[in-house]
């Protein structure tokens, strides 16, 4: 949940980290640091806050080296103040390192080094491993690494330099993510591609347990015995827009609305017309035991979960498949007991947080085989599952995820028919649900286009203090989607409910100062959500009714409407997603709230 990002070139390395830091600033964004080395000089700055602070505090320092580490931090261990920020040193200030993940056992190595008369600086874990490195250097950087790591438990994405050895930069990694990127005017290490997708495209992954030395002309790969590892660079699909606003207010509201290019991405190449089967390529290295499993899991966290359990009503419905959705912080600690030819499916847009990575490492151990649903290409879940489908979604950098939930829901689809098809779905069912899919860009097109008046909805109802979602089968994690994205960004409490539990206690919430929001749309549980709504509007209850475009009878009885075109059941949740993301964006607006890094959270919870 940090973001860590180094240059060694032929430019100034200070511009190229400040505008890294700014592009995982998502990841965290308590306190941020560099050290930029020029020769034996390192010039070596911490400040709390945001990147911002950072700046104001090098503004009129010229800081002219061209290899360097900076870091942006989410406290885990320390307050975010100047002294636990990173970059960490050794006390003769040689070493200099930064850190993504948590050091286990530090406290019994700081304990040692204590006894040993090292004097500690800071409270935090990542503090031990300046001295270690220190302890263990002699001459050559990364086999101080490489002894400090045989020394740590837990989990470390890092990167690290040392006075003596300009322009040198050494990083390893277990269980954090570490990317180093290959460019022409130098090379790169990052938390994640955005960081450097100015810079270049070419990107090359490090495993666990592995370290690299970067230098201007290149990098070197081993393990942590000491094997060199040949790697060669991957090649992103990414460009340098698309980590920029582009004229938007906030990365949250553009990717709202690139939601019809995203549905175009996730479906490009994968729907095959005349048979009514999608082609997905990612998928056949395993088809043969793919399309004969009968029970599969999904595990997932936070919004991912919730398309997750949107998935499952789409397969029960397609597939003849026994589905179970599990929350990956919970599905790791039940007693797993496979059917035989069980796939488990994890979904993550950042293919690196850590319970949905410990999820599927313990089904491994169960013997279960694996798929992943990632957004990232290269990043762990990606690289430790059987097979998967990548969303091609370009980098989603608002914390809030908004456009990967209607990719995976897309792909999840996809994913269903194409099982569904080699069971008793029929061609014409097949057809169907392609041809509903191919319109669905025009059609979230068409929601996005009423931006306005769910603005205008936002400013009628931001300043309730409680709200309540609704919906049923499909769209009742629908409601929970909702109700996720309006408390993480506006930080307004509110509840995403099936509406056939209202009668079972929430009910009782009901009253004149809570709006809910129906989702409402017409299929198959339409009618008892008109009940659901009468019973809240005889209770005095606001309702704002998400349904479909034209329905007058809905649209009389409640207090506000939002209309969603007519679709297939399993497809509306794609559409009535979209009215929650906005009310959500827009309520935010008004309480002016810090949209695209809302307070105490990270875009990607590397840590358990
Ligand atoms: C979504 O709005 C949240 N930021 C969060 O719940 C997120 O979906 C969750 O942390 C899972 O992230 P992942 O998809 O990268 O695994």
């Amino acid at each position: 949940m940090c973001g860590i990002v180094c240059y060694v070139g032929k430019k100034k390395a200070q511009p190229i980290l400040i505008e890294g830091l700014k592009r995982l600033e998502y990841r965290g964004y308590d306190s941020a640091g560099l050290a930029v080395q020029n020769g034996d000089h390192v010039d070596y700055f911490r400040a709390v806050g945001r990147i911002v602070e950072l700046e104001k505090k090098i503004h009129d320092h010229d800081i002219t080296g061209s290899s360097g580490i900076a870091h942006t931090r989410w406290a885990t261990h320390g307050e975010p103040t100047e002294e636990n920020a990173h970059p960490h040193t050794d006390q003769e200030k040689n070493v200099f390192v930064i850190h993504n993940g948590i050091i286990e056992n530090y406290q019994i190595l700081k304990s040692k080094l204590q006894k040993n008369g090292v004097r500690f600086s800071s409270d935090t874990d990542t503090e031990v491993l300046a001295h270690l490195i220190s302890k263990y250097f002699d001459g050559d950087l990364c086999e101080a690494v490489r002894k400090t790591m045989s020394k740590v438990e837990g989990t470390f994405g890092i990167a690290v330099i040392h006075r003596n050895k300009p322009g040198q930069i050494v990083v390893a990694r277990r269980g954090s993510p570490l990317i180093i990127g290959v460019g022409k005017d130098g090379n790169f290490a990052a938390s994640d591609i955005s960081a450097m997708v100015r810079y270049t495209n070419k990107v090359v992954h490090l495993n666990d347990n592995e370290l690299a030395t970067i230098t201007e002309d290149g990098f070197t790969i081993s393990t942590a015995q000491a094997i060199a590892v040949q790697r060669d660079a991957e090649t992103v699909e990414w460009a340098p827009e698309d980590a920029e606003l582009n004229g938007f207010p906030h990365f949250m509201l553009k990717e709202i609305f690139e939601q019809p290019e995203t549905l175009r991405n996730a479906m490009r190449g994968r729907l095959e017309q005349g048979e009514g089967v999608p082609r997905l390529g990612g998928i056949m290295p395993v088809w043969d035991t793919l399309k004969e499993c009968r029970h599969i899991v999904i595990v997932a966290c936070g919004t991912s979960y919730f398309a997750g359990c949107v998935g499952r009503y789409i397969f029960e419905k397609l597939t003849e498949i026994d589905i179970e959705v599990e929350l990956a912080s919970e599905f790791r600690y039940r007693k797993l007991n496979f059917p035989h030819n069980t796939y488990i499916i994890a979904m993550s847009q950042s293919g690196e947080t850590a319970d949905t990575l410990a999820a599927i490492r313990e089904a491994r151990r169960k013997g279960a085989k694996l798929l992943g649903i990632v957004n990232v290409v290269g990043s762990s879940i990606s690289r430790e599952t059987d097979a998967g489908v990548y969303n091609h979604a370009g980098p989603e950098i608002g914390v809030a995820s908004t456009k990967i939930f209607i990719s995976q829901l897309t792909i999840l689809t996809l994913l269903a028919l194409l099982l569904g098809r080699h069971q008793n779905l029929s061609l014409t069912e097949g057809v169907e649900a392609i041809r509903a899919l191919e319109v669905l860009p025009e059609q979230v097109q068409t929601i996005l286009s009423e931006a306005n008046h769910i603005q205008a909805i936002a400013e009628k109802y931001y300043h309730y203090n409680n709200w309540l979602f609704l919906g049923r089968k499909y769209c009742y994690p629908i409601a929970m989607e909702g109700a996720l994205k309006l408390k993480e960004i506006s930080y307004i409490h509110a509840e995403g409910y099936a509406a056939g539990e209202m009668k079972h206690g929430p009910i009782a919430l009901i009253n004149p100062d809570m709006p809910t929001v129906a989702i409402a749309p017409k299929d198959s549980m339409y009618d008892k959500m008109i009940n659901n709504i009468q019973e809240i509007k005889s209770r005095k209850g606001l309702v704002i009714a998400i349904g479909t475009e034209g329905d007058e009878q809905l649209k009389e009885m409640v207090d506000d409407f939002i209309g969603i075109p007519p679709t297939l059941d399993i497809l509306n949740p794609i559409l009535a997603v979209v009215p929650c993301q906005l009310i959500a964006y827009y309520c935010a607006r008004f309480l002016n709230r810090d949209i695209d890094k809302p307070r105490n959270l990270a875009k990607s919870v590397t840590v358990e």
